[in-house]
């Protein structure tokens, strides 16, 4: 079957941070250089998409979301002409290229905010940023970096005057109601769009304006300004992906989706009940959430992420319910001792306490529900973490290539890094690399790759509806995905003890089946099918004939 849609359309992002994937030029930190010769294993391993965290000039308070030049590049990444010769080598590979869009604030040493500071209150330079003489604005306003930060107001000396941050205090920010903000925010995504970048991850959208008496998220005057700034990427006549990054329940988060506006948000609250149903063992709560996204936005895109470049956002009882926390906090032994602001600041993998089944599990879920799945850099090969390191830091070291000096991943002395590579017992890029676990068979690596495979060759699980199946296992997931004549079976198990359960498939009946990921046979679908899945087991089944699917074509 031909479909003709955009390219995000159940496209798998691959996040990376370009400062910890590869260097280049040897001074210890990742730039675009080194990226660029990367990419040919992100085609190997079968993503559609990068998105790269900020690469613009920053102090670096913030990972970069704290910046100081949005139509620049990082001199440590490269320049604008790197960033031309990256994207035309990406394009070469098939991979698009995402960008993050930080519209919310900049930094504190931006020429804006220097430049406020010292003009008179109440004139148009102030004007640019949000400024009170009352630090007891928009209290309801909750702090996110409560770790750092006290207030979502700071005191500036030369200004006389608060201003706010919804983030750090060195990350003022931008005043919305000013019509000159909006036209220079406009103007970034029109640069980055001559420049050739084929979407944007539209950072922290929910704040950018403020009202009293509210939380700050998603105001109406929010949604209209994002509706601008979709209508001119519209303008290109380009198929460019927005992105928004909104850490809100399904509900708040669904009106970014509308027909106008973003195509496709983060489903957080999806994320925090995955992990929630591998922490209990139950996937009851998971079930609703799948439901409830499903209602929310008919067809809606949402982008699947398990782990990303920040803590695992939990919140206050505001994303997900307290009992949803409540689980992970009790189930997910790893993350005692490693909560930041409001959730564990922990990798994958040794969230997971070094389980490949879970792993799989999780991913077999993110690959096979609808959605965008995204891959976090290292997650493929089960890496490990540095806690310890600052802020969000232990999330972020460099990406393991080899079992060479550093990971392969730079030539400099290693006090040099950006971060230090991974060392830790388990976790030792001397074993947990590219280079080794492609040579192994069964690594969780060459897993991940041939999932990616048998998704592109099951355009179901890309377009097709999702339907949740009645399970009389509380561990059990199952839900089914359908396109034309083509249709997956999925069942998941997310505890670690083994699972049975009696599947009706009359709907089916008499249809072949064949296990979809390794193209075994089963008997014809019938009103009882028993099926066992071991710990954290799942499976996916291909029902009935299907034209176009040569499994024996999966290639380890
Ligand atoms: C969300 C980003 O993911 C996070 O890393 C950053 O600190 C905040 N936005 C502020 O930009």
């Amino acid at each position: 079957m031909l479909i003709q849609d955009s390219w995000w359309k159940g496209a798998v992002i691959y996040q990376l941070i370009p400062r910890s994937f590869a260097d280049g030029n040897g001074d210890g930190i990742g730039d675009l250089q080194g990226l660029s010769s990367r990419l040919s294993y992100l085609r190997w391993l079968g993503v559609e998409a990068i998105w790269l965290t900020p690469i613009y000039p920053s102090p670096l308070r913030d990972g970069g979301y704290d910046i100081t030049d949005f139509k620049s590049i990082h001199s440590e990444l490269g320049d604008l002409a790197g960033f031309h010769r990256f994207l035309l080598v990406a394009h070469e590979h098939g991979l698009k290229v995402i960008l993050d869009l930080v519209l919310n604030h900049t930094s504190d040493l931006h020429p804006w905010f220097q430049r406020a500071r010292w003009a008179p209150k109440g004139s148009k330079e102030r004007d640019v940023y949000v400024w009170s003489d009352d630090p007891t604005r928009y209290s309801e306003a909750p702090v996110l970096f409560r770790k750092f930060e006290s207030s979502n107001w700071e005191w500036d000396e030369v200004a006389q005057q608060y201003y706010l941050h919804r983030f750090l205090k060195h990350q003022p920010d931008l005043n919305y109601e000013n019509p000159w903000v909006q036209d220079q925010m406009l103007e970034v995504v029109e640069f980055w769009l001559g420049k050739g970048v084929d979407g944007f991850r539209l950072d922290a959208v929910p704040f950018l304006f403020e009202s009293e008496g509210t939380r700050c998220e998603g105001l109406p005057a929010t949604h209209r300004f994002l509706k601008k700034v979709r209508k001119r990427v519209d303008q290109s006549g380009r198929d460019i992906l927005l992105l928004a990054e909104a850490i809100q329940p399904v509900k708040e988060a669904a009106p970014y989706l509308v027909e106008n506006e973003l195509h496709a948000a983060f489903n957080f609250a999806l994320t925090a009940h995955l992990f929630s149903a591998i922490a209990s063992g139950k996937c009851t709560n998971l079930r609703l959430c799948l439901e409830e996204t499903k209602l929310a936005v008919p067809g809606g895109n949402w982008a699947l992420p398990l782990r990303n470049h920040d803590e695992l956002w939990l919140g206050d009882g505001y994303l997900v319910s307290q009992e949803v926390i409540e689980a992970i906090r009790s189930g997910l032994h790893q993350g005692h001792g490693h909560w930041l602001n409001w959730g564990i600041n922990r990798r994958l993998a040794p969230l997971l306490n070094g389980d490949p089944r879970a792993n799989r599990l999780l991913h077999a879920l993110l690959y096979s529900l609808p959605g965008m799945p995204c891959l976090y850099y290292g997650d493929e090969l089960g890496m490990g973490d540095w806690p310890g390191l600052r802020d969000r830091d232990p999330n972020r070291t460099p990406m393991a290539w080899t079992a060479a000096r550093n990971g392969g991943f730079s030539s400099a002395p290693e006090p040099l890094l950006v971060l230090p590579a991974i060392t830790s017992p388990g976790y030792d890029y001397r074993v947990v690399n590219v280079e080794v676990q492609k040579q192994l068979p069964r690594s969780l690596l060459n897993w991940h790759r041939r999932m990616l495979t048998c998704r592109r060759l099951l355009p179901a699980l890309r377009h097709g509806d999702c339907e949740i199946l009645e399970s009389n296992h509380p561990s059990i997931l199952v839900y089914s995905r359908s396109l034309g004549s083509m249709t997956v079976l999925i069942a998941a198990n997310v505890s670690a003890a083994g699972a049975s359960m009696r599947l009706d498939l009359s709907r089916w009946k008499g249809s072949r089946v064949r296990e979809a990921i390794w193209g075994c046979e089963y008997p014809p679908a019938d009103q009882d099918w028993f099926v066992y899945l071991a710990s954290y087991g799942f499976s996916w089944w291909l029902i009935g004939e299907v034209e176009n699917n040569d499994l024996s074509k999966v290639d380890d």
